[in-house]
């Protein structure tokens, strides 16, 4: 394992532009469960009964009540995984962070080009006038929580059977074109269209390194080589290698 983290921190130095790819394993050292390992969120929450755009038309306090339950999570703080890649934002090699995570754990770590390609949970906006609120100016006290207008508001992610937002999914796949060197960090890369990203990198040339305590269908195919382990541990290592090399 070490001499691949050498080996990472070698190919981001010759690469120079770096893109990461994360996804819920980024936040789990941070007390965050993912989606789908055991424990994960989907065990709990039903995605089809509490996470697909067409409960939150006819049911809209179903999401909400899943929202409310995510609520203390988003307490949370980042973790040491979330720390280095704002460094190596610093230190010049990162350009941009795709995060499928709802969760600003990256923005509060300190890395500033961030692409929520799944939205952001700490955001209601409102079906009718499209007003934001953050996340402390939306009372979950009576479900669902409505605008001043009186429109329902809807949690500012992307539930299943929704569009990505035009914007993120612009700005992701041009970022995944022009990097050198992709990082794909806790994601079990199996929800498309964000799976694909790691092999429009590829087929554009990028090196793909995955980061992963598990195997993914990435694994041997589109990855060039896995760091297996957890976020919080491989990746400051990798920063203290860059400094070495430096
Ligand atoms: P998943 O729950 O599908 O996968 C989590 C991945 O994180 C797995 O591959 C784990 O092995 C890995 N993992 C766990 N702990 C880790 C750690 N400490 N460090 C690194 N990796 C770790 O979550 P996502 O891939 O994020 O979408 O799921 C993708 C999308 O599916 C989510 O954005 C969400 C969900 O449905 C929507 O809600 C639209």
């Amino acid at each position: 394992m070490e001499d691949l983290i050498k080996r990472a921190a070698r190919d981001i130095v010759e690469a120079k532009k770096v893109v990461a790819l994360t996804g819920s394993g980024m936040s789990a050292e941070s007390g965050i469960p993912t989606f789908r390992d055991q424990g994960g969120f989907w065990e709990k929450y039903n995605p089809e009964v509490y996470a697909h755009i067409d409960v939150f038309f006819s049911q809209p306090e179903k999401p909400w009540q899943m929202v409310k339950a995510f609520d203390q999570q988003l307490k949370a703080k980042p973790n040491p995984g979330h720390l280095a890649l704002a460094e190596i934002e610093k230190m010049g090699f990162l350009k941009e962070i795709i995060t499928q995570n709802v969760d600003s754990l990256h923005q509060q770590a300190g890395s500033t080009e961030v692409i929520e390609f799944h939205g952001n949970l700490r955001r209601g906006v409102c079906l009718v006038c499209g007003k934001y609120y953050e996340w402390g100016k939306i009372s979950l006290e009576v479900l669902p929580p409505r605008c001043e207008c009186n429109g329902i508001l809807k949690p500012d992610a992307v539930f299943f059977g929704e569009q990505i937002p035009e914007e993120a999914f612009q700005r992701s796949y041009e970022a995944s074109r022009k990097c050198k060197l992709m990082l794909v960090i806790g994601t079990s890369a199996i929800v498309y269209p964000a799976a694909g990203i790691p092999q429009v990198a590829k087929q554009a040339g990028a090196v793909v390194v995955e980061i992963n305590p598990e195997k993914t269908p990435l694994t041997n195919f589109i990855s060039d080589y896995s760091i297996i382990g957890k976020a919080g541990i491989i990746l400051p290592e990798i920063v203290r290698e860059l400094k070495r090399l430096a």
